[in-house]
């Protein structure tokens, strides 16, 4: 009786989107957050996906069976399974219908970044959240990395006075930068590019780091390495459509076989589990060659940003670099704070194949500076988080999840707001980019010309 009254307290939770991303939540509901949450139900368009959870869920958690739902049965799992929360973990451009159908049968949303994937869909998810009054928290991890807090907490201390310019140039490697370009991150219409699918994390960082709302964004960008016409200019040739079961590709350094061997910080049996097993499903290929056709996303990237508290942000974004991390540098009034993180790169031998993740002098670096504008410049030592997201994902589960509210002097938790204004940066910048103009944030999201 004890035990039952204790279960119908639990916050009850619908997972929609098993892919790779789901397994953080997943795992979270069914395990450090078990005693006060409750995976209720999964949805997905994939039987296989959702049942390769409830296998990891009896063998790794020793939870029960979670009632799965396909696509087409997500109002009837609503209304079975009663989840208080829905979590959105699908592809970017299905975000909007399942915050919007969540809400109008009557549960609050988790969705995770972006919000979605242009100005139409975050106004109809606005429009949503009025007329139901629900609510929608969207999962920026990287705002509970130590190194993100610690920049808001120097930043708030008045380390470099008013914010005025901001200089963020990140480069992803070879491995991650290019995985973008093997799936449906590739088309436009999916992700809404890359200032939208993985630059949101950057822009919300800046927006948050600064307190600023965007005003105008101008921004440059082209697909310069990957891609079939690319390589052909460099006289490659790939003639592999995808990697799986291609003799040819093995040599390839882009290649990432399905087929259940590691690869490049990649689990196999995970990525054989859940995507190649279910392609007869679905027809989700995840491992199309990054020099093929069919790609409509930028792998080269500039944008300007202006904002309301008059600071500019200077942003830059490459993906086919052989390390990764970025450079990051806050002026203001009174200071300048510099960070620099080196993520570590991935190196193949020369023979292909076999690789090194942690070469001599590549482990993880990190430095973060403050020059104050007349005084002695000095470190600032940030411990280095531990697991996914260098901690991120952890310190997020935790407050996410958390049933008493947690202290948050740093204010952490993103609003529909807070996504709303990174995601408008993407999309501006994806219109500056077609137009050559820079583009006004709120005519965009509005659709009327704003006053000067
Ligand atoms: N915050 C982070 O650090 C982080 C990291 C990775 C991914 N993500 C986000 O998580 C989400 C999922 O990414 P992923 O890497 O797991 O992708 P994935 O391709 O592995 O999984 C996407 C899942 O969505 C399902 N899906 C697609 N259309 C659907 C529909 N109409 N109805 C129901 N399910 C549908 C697919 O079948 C698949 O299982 C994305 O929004 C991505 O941006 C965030």
């Amino acid at each position: 009786m004890v035990n039952q009254t204790v279960m119908s307290q639990k916050q009850r939770y619908s997972l929609v989107g098993t892919g790779g991303r789901a397994r953080l939540y997943v795992d979270a509901l069914a395990d450090t957050q078990r005693e006060h949450c409750r995976l209720v139900s999964m949805c997905d368009r994939s039987q296989v996906r959702m049942d390769y959870y409830n296998r990891h869920l009896q063998e790794e958690h020793q939870h029960g069976v979670v009632p799965t739902f396909k696509a087409d049965r997500f109002e009837e799992m609503i209304e079975t399974t009663r989840p208080d929360i829905v979590i959105v973990c699908t592809t970017d451009v299905m975000h909007h219908e399942y915050i919007i159908r969540a809400m109008e049968s009557g549960c609050d949303v988790i969705s995770e970044k972006p919000m979605t994937v242009d100005v139409g869909k975050v106004q109809a998810i606005r429009d949503a959240i009025q007329r139901t009054g629900r609510s929608l928290r969207v999962t920026f991890n990287l705002r509970y990395w130590p190194l993100a807090m610690k920049i808001r907490e120097l930043l708030l201390e008045g380390v470099v006075g008013k914010p005025m310019a901001v200089d963020f140039s990140y480069v992803l490697d070879t491995s991650h930068g290019a995985d973008y370009f093997r799936r449906w991150h590739r088309e436009k219409d999916q992700s809404g590019g890359l200032l939208v699918h993985k630059s949101t994390h950057h822009f919300d960082l800046v927006n948050w780091w600064i307190e600023g709302q965007p005003q105008s964004v101008y921004a440059l960008g082209d697909l310069k390495f990957y891609g079939k016409a690319n390589a052909e200019s460099r006289g490659e040739c790939y003639e592999y459509g995808r990697y799986t079961d291609e003799v040819k590709a093995e040599k390839d350094p882009f290649s990432m076989p399905l087929d259940g061997k590691d690869h490049r910080g990649f689990r196999g049996s995970v990525l054989r589990s859940l995507y190649r097993e279910a392609e007869a499903e679905t027809g989700y290929i995840r491992d199309q060659n990054v020099f093929g056709e069919g790609i409509t996303i930028e792998d080269t990237m500039a944008v300007m940003v202006r904002y309301n508290n008059g600071a500019v942000l200077n942003y830059s974004l490459v993906t086919y670099c052989s390390w990764e991390g970025f450079r990051l540098a806050i002026t203001g009034d009174k200071g300048r704070l510099e960070v620099y993180v080196k993520y570590g790169s991935h190196i193949i031998a020369e023979n292909g194949g076999d690789e090194s993740d942690e070469a001599e002098g590549d482990e993880y670096q990190e430095r973060l500076e403050v020059f104050p504008m007349f005084g002695h410049p000095y470190k600032v030592d940030v411990p280095k988080g531990e697991g996914s997201h260098f901690g991120g994902d952890a310190g997020m589960a935790d407050q996410l999840f958390s049933c008493d509210p947690v202290a948050d002097p740093l204010n952490r938790a993103a609003s529909e707001a807070d996504a709303t204004a990174s995601v408008l940066i993407g999309a501006c910048a994806n219109q500056s980019m077609q137009t050559g103009l820079p583009v006004n944030c709120l005519e965009l999201l509005e659709g009327r010309p704003q006053a000067e």
